[in-house]
């Protein structure tokens, strides 16, 4: 990759702003100024500094959030907030998505990568990667429900379910629960309790697969995830 291309991709400036920081013998490759903006470098294996500061570079990112509610899950929509304009742009010049996507109002865990090749097998439905909601419903949730939820219920479109894991936490007028689910139809939790005649009124995704939800983040937050938690996802595999 042509260094100017580099650093300006990693946000240390416009094209031209690089090429004037090449020009003033800022940048060193492997210890030599470089002043050419054309000079390829492997940002892996080259020590590219700035200044005399490392930049750090790495090919993939990997960041949870605790999404909140009034937020798209897109990369782009021109008439609101989406979950990447919540991200710094140290982080955003790796142009990350979110893997899947929450309801406007739904909060909760979400990845956001550039690795596509994961983020497309976390997605794929061959994967049946379970998927825990935490959910307040306006109703009371039932043993009922669990046995339906446990055998699949038809959504208004039709469609059956496969099985999903209810769990009811508090059962009252108002209920809590949490469910586990292992498709990602449009807007399949709310839609799966329309089916047995109750409401969501509130959303949280709490995990997927092996990633659980950091409740020290608050909504809006988000941090990179942890080397080891992003071998536990590639290594994920339904039991
Ligand atoms: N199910 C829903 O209904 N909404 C979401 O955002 C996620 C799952």
């Amino acid at each position: 990759m042509r260094i100017d291309k580099l650093l300006a991709n990693l946000g240390f400036g416009s094209r031209k702003e690089v090429k004037k920081l090449l020009k003033d013998g800022a940048v060193r490759v492997n210890d030599a100024v470089v002043k050419d903006p054309k000079v390829q470098v492997d940002p892996n294996k080259d020590l590219v500094t700035l200044n005399g500061e490392t930049i750090e570079y790495k090919e993939f990112i990997y960041l949870m959030m605790n999404k909140p509610p009034g937020v798209l899950s897109a990369t782009e929509d021109y008439a609101g907030e989406t979950v990447i304009d919540l991200l710094e742009m140290e982080d955003q010049v790796y142009e990350p998505f979110p893997v899947g996507r929450l309801d406007k109002d739904t909060e909760g865990l979400l990845l956001i990568t550039n690795d596509g090749q994961l983020a497309h097998r976390l997605l794929s439905p061959k994967k049946h990667v379970p998927k825990t909601y935490f959910a307040v419903i306006d109703g009371e949730v039932t043993e009922s429900d669990i046995d339906a939820f446990g055998r699949g219920v038809t959504l208004d479109d039709g469609y059956e379910t496969k099985p999903g894991q209810l769990k009811i936490l508090k059962s009252g007028i108002r209920s809590d629960i949490e469910l586990t689910i292992t498709e990602g139809k449009f807007h399949q939790v709310k839609r799966m309790f329309e089916a047995v005649g109750k409401r969501v009124v509130y959303l949280k995704r709490i995990s997927m697969g092996s990633l659980l939800l950091d409740e020290t983040l608050e909504l809006g937050e988000y941090r990179e995830l942890t080397d080891e938690e992003v071998e536990m996802l590639r290594d994920y595999q339904v039991k």
